[in-house]
């Protein structure tokens, strides 16, 4: 039988029910419904005392084996929290002035690369397609093939890729993408993410191996969940005490990525410019937080605090609060709930691979009263919805008059906007996004082969 095999960085935990924060993680779990059989490998989020190498721990879950291993101080600093999170995530999302460089950071994400394909090999079985996800994992698909691994092998990158022009600033990137070069096909979130790579490929005169293939999710089920939520005691509380006023909803990681501070700046606007929605309209912001050992992050948060605390300050009167704010994690499926009940959504990121936030609100909402999506053209999410109340993050004018006119909206043209919206979210889900995927990725690796033997060359170096 053929087994899927998923590798990435972050996991969930089997055990519990909240899944980590994130669209990887979110799509991933949905996709796997479907699948006969498969095995989930990763990072457990655990260090390891002593730097020396880690057994694989498994927990079978359904048909899901979750294999994962701990990582070293040394390697959750360097690999994870340096050459990952404070290297290639900010380079990736436009921010070259926040990439911070150190040669000793590379070096642990070769190691953990490593680590990972060494670790992974006894589980592998014939018949198995792997799939690898996400920029913590770009030399692995290599590493796997120089120890003789000949399956199909995908890769997925749930970020947006930069242009050549930035790229280039990455030391090591050539390396990057000879490595990347060993997978079979590589996927990215939008056709011009895909560009940007295959022109990064071309530029070093790599095989352009990228297609765009954009995420989705189980929008159906999401739905669902967002309906029995109202039963639930969070959406009577939270309903209860909006007293029929509007609600306005963010949900993100605390992650500059996301353009939080771009986001309050256009709320403070929208109170400023339109006082009448003082003393009226609520803004929840759940945001979990995130990557706190990362400087920027632990930064970001302290802002936050001070953004939040002054725009209340300014603003609340002494029964209404301007702004909810939640640092703690809210269960996705009393967070569809939330969703349901909100008048507007609202999602500014200043960069954004996919955003699933985006699709979920619009899924969550009730077709005979459906809320307005507020949405950034960075997201890549916008090009799938036109629909939406297209942002610019930068511009806090643009997201005031933006949620003027989401709140103000007629409800017949918030439900015309919510059913074209709705169909692009139905049309393209997890389910669609994979089974192309994996078919796009038997397809290449047949003929990758076949290219591979004309050619008389050894298919694994
Ligand atoms: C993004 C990335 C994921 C990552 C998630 C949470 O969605 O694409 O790969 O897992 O953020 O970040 P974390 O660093 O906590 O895994």
């Amino acid at each position: 039988m053929n087994r899927l095999v998923i590798v990435s960085n972050r996991i969930p935990d089997p055990d519990e029910r909240v899944l980590p924060a994130g669209g990887l993680a979110i799509g991933l779990t949905d996709v796997l419904r479907d699948e006969p059989s498969s095995l989930w490998f990763g990072w457990s989020g655990n260090q390891e005392d002593r730097d020396k190498e880690q057994t694989v721990h498994q927990n079978v879950c359904g048909k899901t084996v979750y294999a994962t291993l701990d990582l070293s101080a040394k390697h959750r600093k360097g690999y994870y929290q340096r050459f990952c999170n404070a290297i290639i995530w900010p380079l990736f999302h436009y921010r070259l002035g926040l990439m911070d460089y150190h040669r000793a950071d590379w070096e642990s994400y070769v190691d953990v690369n490593q680590l990972f394909a060494r670790k992974l090999l006894p589980l592998l079985r014939q018949n198995d397609t792997i799939w690898i996800h996400d920029y913590h994992l770009f030399l692995l698909g290599h590493e796997l093939r120089k120890l003789n691994v000949t399956a199909p092998i995908g890769f997925f990158l749930h970020i947006p890729f930069p242009p050549w022009s930035l790229f280039r600033a990455l030391p090591h990137g050539e390396d990057i993408l000879r490595h990347l070069s060993a997978c079979d096909i590589i996927g990215l979130q939008t056709e011009e993410d895909a560009a940007n790579m295959n022109e990064c490929f071309r530029r070093f005169g790599f095989p352009q191996r990228a297609a765009a293939f954009p995420i989705g999710i189980d929008p159906k089920r999401f739905a669902r969940e967002a309906q029995e939520a109202t039963q639930g005691d969070e959406y009577a509380r939270l309903k209860v005490s909006l007293q029929g006023r509007p609600l306005i909803i963010g949900a993100d990681r605390l992650d500059y990525s996301k353009g939080l501070q771009e986001r309050l700046t256009g709320y403070e606007k929208l109170l400023t410019r339109f006082p009448e929605h003082r003393g009226r309209v609520t803004y929840l912001q759940v945001t979990p937080i995130s990557r706190k050992e990362v400087e920027e992050y632990r930064l970001l948060r302290r802002q936050l605090d001070e953004q939040i605390g002054r725009i209340n300050g300014m603003f609340a009167q002494f029964d209404w609060t301007p702004v909810r704010y939640l640092t703690q994690t809210v269960p996705r499926h009393i967070l569809a709930g939330f969703y349901r009940l909100a008048d507007v959504g609202l999602v500014t990121p200043l960069r954004d691979g996919m955003n699933l936030v985006a699709k979920e609100f619009i899924a969550a909402q009730d077709p005979e009263r459906p809320g307005a999506l507020v949405l950034s053209t960075l997201a890549g999410a916008a090009p799938e919805l036109p629909e939406a109340i297209l942002i610019n993050p930068h511009d806090p004018d643009d997201i005031a008059e933006a949620l003027h006119l989401a709140i103000n909206m007629s409800s017949s043209e918030k439900k015309q906007r919510w059913q074209s919206l709705n169909s692009a979210v139905q049309a393209s889900t997890a389910g669609n996004w994979s089974r192309t995927f994996l078919t796009e990725l038997r397809t290449a690796h047949a003929k990758n082969t076949e290219d591979s033997a004309a050619a008389g060359q050894d298919y694994d170096s």
